[in-house]
């Protein structure tokens, strides 16, 4: 597993198969609480769905400054969990990361604000039809690129996301792209601009309505 520095301090994983960053190069944990947990806004208590848990950094930085979140995290790759262990953090996440880094071990880890990440390790593809309809304020939506995963940006799977989603709840994606967009928006969902951060074009947040 290759780490890589990126520019706000944090680590990244080279995912080979993929030829992918984890993340952007231009910051990490940057882009986990820009694009994703400040995009949307987290108010306690609420139900989280984190699509493609990776090594935790949007669960995780959703989790800082919160209490009783429910983080129900779909992951297929448990060498990746387990990366999280020895991973260096900086010092934005060193104390909500403490509590999570060997979650690996039992895939169900409540920190001291009662927030709970509870992952489900397989096909994000087939776990999402497991999971009660209507039951999300807010996803992380974090797969692989559309050109890599195809699969996973798909009408169908974002019919599914939008069904397990409440009323006014919010997707957020480091994504534009035109035809994932299009997707979005025909199963239902109200399709914006997320921020600009580490490159020119913005990342994007659904909402369904
Ligand atoms: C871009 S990374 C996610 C980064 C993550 N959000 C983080 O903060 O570390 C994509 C992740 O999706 C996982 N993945 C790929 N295909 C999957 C699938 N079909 N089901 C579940 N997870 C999958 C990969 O193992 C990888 O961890």
């Amino acid at each position: 597993m290759k780490l890589v520095k990126t520019k706000d301090g944090s680590y990244t994983v080279f995912n080979e198969a993929a030829s992918e960053h984890y993340h952007t190069i231009s910051g990490a944990i940057e882009e986990a609480f820009e694009k994703h947990v400040n995009a949307l806004g987290i108010n306690n208590g609420m139900q989280i769905l984190d699509f493609c848990f990776g090594i935790g950094y949007n669960s995780i930085a959703a989790c800082k400054d919160h209490a009783n979140l429910q983080i129900t995290a779909l992951e297929n790759d448990k060498k990746i969990i387990e990366a999280m262990k020895d991973i260096e953090i900086p010092e934005i996440l060193i104390k909500e990361f403490a509590h999570f880094r060997n979650i690996a071990e039992s895939m169900d880890v409540t920190d001291n604000n009662n927030n709970r990440i509870q992952i489900f390790l397989g096909n994000a593809l087939q776990i999402i039809d497991e999971l009660s309809d209507s039951k999300f304020n807010r996803v992380f939506f974090d797969p692989f690129s559309p050109k890599k995963q195809p699969e996973m940006w798909s009408e169908e799977i974002f019919q599914k996301i939008y069904n397990k989603m409440k009323i006014g709840a919010k997707l957020s994606t480091y994504s534009c792209a035109k035809q994932i967009r299009k997707n979005m928006i025909s199963v239902g969902f109200k399709v914006m601009d997320g921020p600009v951060v580490g490159r020119r074009s913005p990342a994007t947040i659904a909402v369904k309505e």
